[in-house]
């Protein structure tokens, strides 16, 4: 692995913090695009109450000077503007329980398992932490490592594919349409580019709200312009597929990922299943179909890289699903606690950044260098060598 990150923070704590480490020195960060990451995160029709409350801004506390980084660890902090409403719950030295325990466990949230492993009767000690609120510490890591793909001409990029019952018409994310795409995806209120199930999943959210529910749903993740040659087949927690993978599911209530066509081919035979290679002059070794989703042998094949995320629905319930109180063994209603009603357009730009990260990862495994310079330089001696001997036409930067 060439690129770490850890996070901290708690959901009403001070603040979220991330440490990314083996970032390049040299890579120009546009704060204000931090920035815009984040507030695409609190974005989405279905969120709740807290988005409304926090203005998520991204400071910079080490690895950058100038707006240029250093090539040391790069500390990214994010203030919760919600704390100052919960100190006397959640300072980390006067902290008390204060009437806010948690203890009925919501059924699908982290605080039964949470609290039967770390010995914790309140419940909140789990909850915080388990919160999706962690994820936008990943999106603004994942928007650092975006602006080292964005030098290489490596846009990411995401649509909401269903929720609930309510499927749209998967809009093909190409080099020449992808401005259109990406247009009609930040401007539908689900993320979704097909306008017409854009406004039944809205119709679906609003459904829901009304019932008490919540609602789960997919989305899809694509980087264009990957070159061929990120990841390996030669270990398997080198297979680029198996990184891309355990990033999606590790998006909070992400329980299936499914990479390119994965899914669809399980039921095809062989020969309808595989993207045949092609070869002429004009366009070098080629493909007419992409149901591989970039990746063969756990290795990028030159292609968009495509992964799917599915996503259970919020278990949060303002209709909530039986549970016990554990002060007393009874039977109860589980906890809420201020809750999305659907949060699958946020959950795909999360992915979008965690996504982002494996690509840079695997990007700067290959090309590795401590500059931006020395990267350059790497990756175009490799852009060469494919021209020259497997006449590629795919891949570019300037
Ligand atoms: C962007 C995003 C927002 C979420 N918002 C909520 C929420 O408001 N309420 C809730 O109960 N769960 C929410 N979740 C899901 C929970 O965080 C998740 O279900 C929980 O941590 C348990 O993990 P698991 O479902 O992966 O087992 C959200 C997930 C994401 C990705």
């Amino acid at each position: 692995m060439a690129l770490r990150f850890l996070t901290a923070g708690e959901s009403h704590g001070p603040a979220l913090s991330a440490i990314l480490e083996g970032f390049p020195s040299g890579v120009p960060i546009d704060i204000e695009a931090l920035n815009r990451e984040m507030a695409r995160r609190q974005g989405g029709y279905g969120r709740g109450g807290r988005m409304a409350i926090e203005r998520d801004q991204v400071r910079i506390l080490a690895g950058v000077r100038g707006g240029v980084t250093l090539g040391t660890p790069v500390a990214l902090e994010v203030e919760n503007l919600d704390f100052p409403s919960w100190e006397d719950v959640m300072s980390p030295v006067s902290g008390r329980e204060g009437g806010r325990g948690v203890y009925r466990p919501r059924p699908g949230h982290a605080d039964l398992a949470g609290g039967m492993k770390y010995r914790h009767r309140d419940l909140r000690n789990v909850l915080e932490r388990a919160s999706a609120r962690e994820t936008a510490m990943r999106v603004a890591v994942g928007a650092v490592c975006r602006q080292l793909l964005e030098v290489f001409s490596m846009p990411v990029v995401s649509q909401v594919l269903s929720i609930g019952k309510e499927t749209a018409t998967p809009a093909a994310i190409a080099g020449d349409r992808l401005d259109e795409v990406r247009g009609a995806v930040e401007s539908s209120p689900v993320r979704c580019a097909d306008a017409e199930a854009s406004a039944r999943m809205v119709a679906a959210i609003d459904a829901a709200r009304r019932d008490g529910e919540s609602l789960g749903g997919s989305f899809e993740v694509a980087v264009l312009n990957v070159p061929p040659g990120l990841g390996s087949h030669a270990q398997w927690d080198r297979r680029l597929d198996c990184r891309l993978a355990a990033a999606v599911m590790s998006v909070p209530a992400v329980k299936a990922v499914e990479i390119g066509d994965g899914m669809t081919v399980a039921g095809l035979r062989g020969s309808l299943a595989q993207d045949a290679i092609y070869c002429d002059a004009q366009r070098g070794v080629h493909r007419l179909t992409n149901r591989a989703g970039g990746v063969e042998g756990g290795i990028s094949n030159g292609e968009p890289l495509r992964v799917r995320g599915y996503m259970k629905p919020i278990p949060t319930m303002y209709r909530p699903l039986p549970s016990v109180d554990l002060r007393t063994g009874e039977a109860a209603q589980a906890a809420v606690e201020r809750s999305d009603i659907c949060a699958v357009p946020a959950a795909a730009v999360v992915a979008e950044a965690v996504v982002a990260w494996v690509v840079a990862d695997a990007f700067l495994e290959k090309f590795g260098g401590d500059s931006l310079e020395e990267v350059a330089d790497n990756y175009r001696r490799h852009l060469q060598y494919l021209r020259e001997v497997w006449r590629w036409t795919g891949t570019s930067f300037s």
